[in-house]
């Protein structure tokens, strides 16, 4: 809310009045061409305000409530179930905060769970709505015997793994490891799934989400943590998500709320913001290498900008949004269209080429995570104008020329040369960590006030 907009008249009005004090030259048409501007500023904010709360069924702490109820009685039925259930339902566990999210039926609050924050998700609000199991319901209509005895946990895997490929786009071939939950199961061989366990997965599964973070949580710590499921909705941990509105990358304030001992400076010291900035930096370009390198394909992230991310409190990248995350076959399959110009084959912030003669993009990404990282979050977070009086040191600078080398340098065509620019930042970054931590050592330890730093303004 509080973003350039709202800044920029203020400053201008201050100008003015400095201006009045002094040389008493100042017009009254700036003034009120100011107030004007402010004035502009407020409506618009109050349309956006209007705008979502009429068009975006308006999330309420009355009516998540309720959604959350109907679980719970629709888990007292038996008609779902789930690891977080009991606690949700029964013994209190999970205590409700607030609703973040509702659009397009998509359900995201917040919660406690046993004390740990919690975010609750589901894409749609009423477990009714998805797509029952067709084996459950051949099972109704025949009227055969129960189920139990038909579907063997072996059985539930291969369907399961199905899904999970086909949401993917992954080729049938691939070798992807099932998620932990029902692998375990199989080595319990007496082992049966109830009809509740079996339409509540088959919920889950339908949540391109929930199956992307359940397949990648083994592989990568760079993706939110899934918790716990009570029928379609499952359990997040909270993370301090980026803002679109606001220059300040990350706000500490929602990491202080539930401090982790580890994450925090020694001496009760805690972070300031200028010092995060290498440090989850850094972390961004573990990511991008965990991305390429850590899974059977190749990860593309094609919507990159600093609300589809968060950090944990020691400083990790996670992404949270994944809806447009995809692997390689998928991303072929998304950028293979036919094509006149090279703009044709842009896909938000993954991008080919159009092959003239063909008129068919190329399958292969002509651009990078590490070039639309560089230019989206990078520039901005190393740029003169947020670096402030520091830009000019030389470190400073060094990283500024990367940072435009990184986004000049196309994926995928020279690989040695990507990685090199990669390494680079790296070092650069790793050498900008170790000068703070030594300033900050040699600055006396009582030196609390909060400056108002360069991501600050
Ligand atoms: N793990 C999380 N921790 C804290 N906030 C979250 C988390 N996941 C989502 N959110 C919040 O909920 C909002 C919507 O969630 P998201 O899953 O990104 O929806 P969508 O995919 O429709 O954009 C996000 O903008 C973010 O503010
Ligand atoms: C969910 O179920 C409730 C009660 O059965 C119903 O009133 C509501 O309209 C349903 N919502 C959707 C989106 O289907
Ligand atoms: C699939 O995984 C198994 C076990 O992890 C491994 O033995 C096998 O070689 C893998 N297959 C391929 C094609 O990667
Ligand atoms: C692409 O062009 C071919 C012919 O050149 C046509 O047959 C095909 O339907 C087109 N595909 C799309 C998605 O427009």
């Amino acid at each position: 809310m509080w973003g350039p907009g709202w800044r920029a008249p203020g400053l201008a009005r201050r100008g003015c009045v400095l201006r009045w004090l002094g040389l008493k030259v100042c017009r009254r048409s700036t003034l009120l061409f100011a107030l004007l501007w402010f004035g502009c500023w407020l409506v618009l904010n109050g349309m956006v305000f209007v705008h979502r709360s009429i068009f975006s069924d308006f999330c309420t702490d009355d009516k998540s409530k309720r959604i959350l109820q109907r679980v719970c009685e629709e888990y007292q039925e038996g008609v779902l179930t789930g690891d977080l259930c009991e606690d949700l339902c029964i013994r209190g566990e999970v205590e409700y905060k607030r609703c973040l999210y509702y659009e397009n039926g998509k359900k995201v609050m917040a919660a406690d769970w046993r004390g740990v924050p919690v975010v609750l998700k589901s894409k749609l609000e009423n477990f009714s709505s998805y797509e029952a199991l067709a084996l459950l319901e051949y099972q109704d209509t025949a009227g055969g015997p129960g189920l139990d005895e038909e579907l063997s946990p072996l059985d539930v895997v291969f369907y399961a793994t199905l899904e999970i490929k086909n949401s993917l786009g992954l080729e049938t071939g691939t070798n992807i490891t099932l998620p932990r939950l029902w692998g375990q199961r199989l080595r319990e061989k007496e082992r049966t799934y109830s009809r509740a366990e079996l339409a509540s997965l088959w919920a889950l599964l339908q949540q391109e989400e929930y199956t992307f973070l359940r397949v990648l949580q083994d592989l990568t710590h760079h993706v939110a943590k899934v918790l716990g499921s009570c029928g379609h909705f499952y359990a997040v941990e909270y993370l301090a998500a980026g803002h679109a509105w606001d220059q300040n990358i990350f706000s500490l304030e929602e990491l202080s709320v539930n401090p982790s001992p580890r994450a925090w400076g020694g001496n009760g010291r805690t972070w300031e913001e200028r010092d995060m900035v290498p440090r989850v930096a850094l972390s961004f370009l573990e990511m991008v290498g965990h991305f390429e390198h850590d899974f059977s394909h190749h990860l593309h992230l094609c919507d990159i900008k600093p609300e589809n991310f968060a950090i944990r409190n020691d400083f990790t990248v996670v992404a949270i949004d994944v809806d447009m995350a995809f692997f390689e076959p998928k991303m072929q399959e998304i950028l293979e269209q036919n094509c006149t110009t090279d703009s044709d084959c842009n896909f938000f912030d993954c991008v080919s080429k159009c092959d003239l003669k063909r008129k068919k993009c190329g399958s292969k990404r002509k651009n990078s995570n590490l070039q639309v990282i560089c230019e989206k979050i990078f520039r901005p977070w190393f740029s003169p104008t947020l670096l402030g009086a520091k830009a000019g040191l030389p470190l400073q600078v060094e990283l500024q020329r990367a940072v435009q080398e990184c986004i000049e340098t196309e994926g995928g065509e020279d690989v040695e040369h990507g990685r090199a620019v990669r390494q680079r930042l790296l070092g650069l970054l790793k050498q900008l960590i170790e000068e703070e931590s030594r300033k900050q050592q040699k600055s006396a330890p009582q030196e609390t006030q909060h400056v108002h730093t360069a991501l600050n303004f």
